[in-house]
């Protein structure tokens, strides 16, 4: 039997091999408030990508967004990074980002510094689902949604589309979970027309 799954969402992972100690000694020295209530995690400011100290990481996430650009054949000059801010959710507080998705973005990025709780991305599909006439399966792989989890693993980088709902689980764990997310725009030239003529060109500032 042929299987054809339709429909994907396509979450590539990429692993940056540098060392992380000074990463996260600037992001703990970065101003961060608590902007998610009623859940805790604190939040830097979104200008990390102008960041000097963050400056190695932004070069390795615009490589990442290149190859994602070059993988998908994508119809625009560059995927720039828009809004870059870092995450910390304490040792043990059991806070976790509440259930979200990026606006005014098109692909985004989780980068985690350390382990910790799993990002869960939620069906986009969900409402296939509620098919009253269901017929449960043992196989969890078939059954599918409503939410998927990609565990948090030092080093690990993932994009996805901006649109996909997703959450982090509630951290308990007896050390600080550090990320850094950020959000990518299409810049440039993008979706050339009659006699080449972009549909948009966007310089991201
Ligand atoms: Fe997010």
């Amino acid at each position: 039997m042929k299987i054809n799954k339709l429909f994907p969402v396509i979450v590539p992972e990429f692993t940056y091999e540098e060392d992380l100690e000074e990463i996260k000694e600037s992001l703990r020295s970065e101003r961060r408030e608590q902007f998610n209530f009623p859940e805790g995690v604190e939040t830097t400011c979104g200008n990390l990508h102008k960041n000097e100290r963050f400056h190695s990481l932004v070069e390795w996430f615009e490589e990442c967004l290149e190859e994602y650009k070059v993988t998908f054949a994508l119809q625009c000059d560059r995927l720039d990074i828009s809004l870059m801010w870092g995450n910390i959710a304490p040792a043990g507080s059991g806070v976790g980002h509440p259930r979200h998705r990026h606006n005014m973005s098109l692909v985004s990025g989780v980068f985690y510094l350390t382990g910790g709780v799993a990002t869960v991305f939620h069906d986009p599909v969900y409402p296939r689902t509620m098919d009253c006439m269901e017929v449960i399966s043992d196989n969890l792989a078939v059954r599918g949604g409503p939410i998927e989890k990609i565990a948090a693993e030092e080093g690990k980088l993932i994009l996805f589309p901006s649109w996909l709902v997703h959450e982090s689980d509630r951290h308990f764990f007896d050390y600080d979970r550090m990320t850094i997310s950020f959000n990518a725009f299409p810049a440039g030239n993008i979706n050339p027309g009659p006699f080449d003529y972009p549909m948009a060109n966007i310089e991201v500032l």
